[in-house]
């Protein structure tokens, strides 16, 4: 991996407006230059990752002139990872333009947003991350755990990365230190070797869940880290190595070996204590996640039946359940989905798991309905054409729609209002503080 110091220099670039992604955009010559921390009203010398014919993308090296609304980043890596843009900038300036993207998208789709809509910012901008997926790469020949430069394959070190809570910032520090003991060695350094972790804090309780992947077929690189950290690390309660060792872009994918404590970590959302597997998504930042899913369900009403959609490990289901009837849930993971009737039943409430893909569901979910409420809390591509048209098949008379990413949010929104159903709330919440990512929950009715 080259370091830092030899990547090219261009500049100084004057900024001058910010992209959606929250990294500044300047001009030098024909070129236009896309810089992650730089703002609107700074002037940078640019430090170049990828560069073409009409683009120079790359990071701050150094500021001459900067916006009043910079400020010192209290992260180790600010000029060096790319994963919070908004890392270098006062948090009003972050919301601000936050707000703003919002305001565009809407008017792009041609959807009027109800006056006085909400921007919540209900956690901290540090150490909210309860979720982590890092990579291990080398750095001046030592191991380390990072993330990828923004369009690159160069891992940078994220030691103590200011967004994750403490708990997983010194477990994964645990992991290097351990890794580097071994001498355990990233993969294709060689020989097959340690590809990935993820890492998980529970927000009640504070235990975790860590998942080492290797490209090593037998495993033991991974075997020899947990057999150094378990004796350290009491909180760390369940530990899973994968096997990959065919190429894949799927981080679950591979052989799982159940190595350390329980299968599953436990955690409490929306007053639903639920049992996570290794392979199940849970929400990254769930002090976010309580207040949102709480106006979700608030929002869906009570009733009859109510369908909850790319449901998880079924909290929102959970929690539909204690409102309505009757609930049922679809999943695609299996392990996800075969986890939401034991916490329906934790809850002293039943819901009626379906694992399969929404999308292929359809005729499925028209035999147990009607639905009078669905709720869909899709992956970052959002419902889509195939989503929508199951949604708009089961013609529910509200959808409570969450949306962790702004343009398929207005994608579905525009499509929702074409099939008939009518934006009714809208709030949005800042559930990644300091990256480019938000959180859109909003509420359609059938007109
Ligand atoms: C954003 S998460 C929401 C999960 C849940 N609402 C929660 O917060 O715990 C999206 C979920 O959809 C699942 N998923 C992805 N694609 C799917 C599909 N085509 N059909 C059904 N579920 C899918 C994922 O496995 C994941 O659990």
């Amino acid at each position: 991996m080259p370091s830092r110091e030899s990547r090219p220099v261009v500049g100084p670039v004057d900024i001058h407006t910010l992209q959606r992604d929250g990294r500044g955009v300047g001009r030098l010559g024909a070129r236009t230059v896309v810089v992650s921390q730089a703002y609107p009203g700074d002037s940078v010398i640019t430090r170049v990752d990828v560069e073409t014919k009409s683009v120079f993308q790359g990071r701050v090296k150094r500021v001459v002139a900067s916006t009043a609304t910079r400020r010192p980043s209290p992260c180790a890596h600010a000029d060096w990872c790319t994963g919070c843009p908004y890392l270098g900038v006062d948090r009003d300036a972050e919301i601000g333009w936050k707000k703003g993207f919002v305001e565009d998208e809407a008017r792009k789709q041609g959807i009027e947003l109800p006056d006085g809509w909400r921007f919540e910012t209900p956690t901290s901008p540090y150490e909210w991350r309860h979720f982590a997926k890092q990579i291990f790469g080398l750095r001046d020949g030592h191991l380390v755990l990072g993330s990828y430069v923004q369009g690159t394959h160069v891992v940078v070190d994220n030691a103590r990365c200011s967004v994750l809570v403490p708990e997983l910032q010194v477990l994964l520090e645990r992991v290097v230190a351990a890794a580097r003991h071994v001498e355990a060695r990233p993969d294709n350094v060689g020989s097959p070797g340690l590809l990935h972790v993820l890492a998980r804090a529970s927000r009640v309780g504070g235990q975790s869940q860590l998942v080492i992947a290797t490209r090593d077929p037998s495993g033991a690189d991974a075997l020899a880290i947990f057999e150094k950290i378990v004796p350290l690390d009491p909180e760390l309660v369940s530990g899973w190595v994968l096997i990959q060792e065919t190429p894949s872009n799927n981080l679950l994918e591979g052989r799982a070996l159940h190595v350390h404590g329980f299968r599953d970590l436990t955690d409490t959302l929306l007053d639903v204590e639920c049992r996570i597997g290794p392979a199940s998504f849970f929400q990254a930042n769930p002090a976010c996640a309580e207040t949102m899913f709480r106006e979700a369900v608030e929002r869906a009403g009570a009733g009859r039946s109510a369908l909850d959609l790319y449901s998880g490990v079924g909290i929102l289901a959970v929690g539909l359940a204690k409102r309505f009837e009757r609930v049922t849930a679809v999943e695609a993971v299996e392990e996800a989905a075969s986890l939401i009737a034991k916490n329906a039943a934790k809850a002293g409430v039943s819901v009626d798991a379906v694992h399969a893909d929404v999308e292929t569901a359809v005729d499925l979910l028209l035999d147990r309905g009607p639905f009078d409420v669905v709720v869909a809390d899709p992956p970052r591509k959002g419902l889509g054409p195939r989503g929508t048209h199951v949604v708009t098949r089961l013609a529910p008379v509200r959808l409570v729609l969450l949306s962790c990413d702004l343009s398929a949010w207005g994608k579905d929104a525009r499509t929702l209002a074409d099939s008939g159903y009518k934006l009714a709330s809208f709030s949005v919440y800042d559930a990644f503080p300091r990256t480019a990512h938000v959180e859109v929950l909003s509420v359609f009715e059938r007109v």
